[in-house]
């Protein structure tokens, strides 16, 4: 058995060499100033050392020398700036036409929804040479979801939707971490990335027999009643959620936002905050009552809900 010690973690995905390549200039540039300082200071404390007979010169100021060690730093220090900036642009830059997974995180593990009513915990398969993008909320406090074979890391918090994309280039098992210290198990909240073919991906996904996230978000959509006020005509006493996603919203006393994920969950949870232009704010709250993989099932389902698409709760009926 060899022992499996490395200094990197595995390259296996389009941003790891990347990362890696500006991590080692930084690492070379550091290592070359210490080495050089370091010999300095040995070579000048043994040059100048205290003799008997020794003459002072005193130097006043030499700008060129002054001029030099600013202006080499500075375009050091410039270099790796605008080549990091780059590559943290791009990761925070989200793909076009991403796969979409959701994650919720909570004390202490890791809760992944695929598309097409595939769910684990702790396990995350995706299909290689694809972007893929992770919206993630977490049930309680902080985590950090952290794929080091990846190079790709976020904070995972509660309340707030925040979101990271990958594109794995290499078939394997990788380690899925929390990097945020949140409680007595931290060190347990493990899982697993599986990296697949895109065919393997597709046959994986479609060997299940749990609901999708929309019709389990229908389910609860009638279950909540939603439908009494949020009627598709738009003369319930809540606005039509139809074409709702991702349009402009007026809201109550001017302004007005896009509808994301970010305004679904907020407006389920916490109606009274924004209040949509020319309705009353007499939606209760439904805090407590959902968790967070509750209202990412049913935005799912709001998602569904295009001007033309058969209003889906009939269809909902689990078929057993
Ligand atoms: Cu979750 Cu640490």
């Amino acid at each position: 058995m060899t022992p499996d010690f490395r200094l990197f973690p595995e390259s296996a995905s389009t941003f790891a060499d990347r990362v890696d390549h500006l991590y080692a200039f930084l690492v070379i540039v550091a290592v070359f100033f210490t080495a050089l300082i370091a010999s300095l200071i040995i070579y000048f404390s043994i040059k100048y050392r205290r003799r008997v007979h020794h003459e002072h010169v005193q130097i006043t100021g030499n700008y060129w020398l002054e001029a030099t060690w600013a202006i080499i730093p500075l375009m050091l220090t410039m270099v790796m700036f605008v080549w990091g900036a780059k590559i943290f642009l791009e990761m925070r830059s989200m793909p076009a036409n991403p796969l979409n997974i959701r994650v919720v995180g909570k004390q202490w593990m890791w809760k992944i929804q695929h598309p097409l009513g595939r769910a684990e915990i702790n396990e995350l398969h995706v299909p290689m040479d694809q972007p893929v993008q992770l919206n993630m909320i977490s049930q309680d406090v902080i985590h950090s979801f952290y794929i080091p074979a990846f190079r790709v890391k976020q904070d995972v918090l509660p309340g707030y939707y925040s979101s990271l994309w990958f594109q794995a280039t290499k078939p394997g098992r990788y380690h899925l971490f929390c990097a945020e210290y949140c409680g007595t198990n931290h060190s347990q909240m493990l899982g697993t990335v599986v990296v697949t073919t895109p065919e393997e991906y597709s046959s994986w996904l479609a060997n299940t027999s749990g609901e999708s996230s929309e019709v389990a978000g229908a389910r609860l959509f009638e279950r909540f009643r939603c439908d009494n006020c949020h009627k598709t005509d738009g003369l319930g006493d809540g606005p039509s959620l139809t074409g709702l996603v991702g349009s402009r919203v007026p809201l109550a006393g001017g302004g007005a936002v896009i509808a994301n994920d970010q305004y679904l969950r907020d407006s389920i949870l916490n109606p009274a905050k924004q209040v949509v232009a020319s309705y009353e704010p007499i939606m209760p709250s439904y805090q407590g009552q959902l968790n967070e993989a509750d209202v990412q099932q049913l935005i799912a389902y709001i998602e569904t809900l295009k001007p033309g698409n058969a209003p889906r709760p009939e269809s909902a009926a689990p078929s057993e």
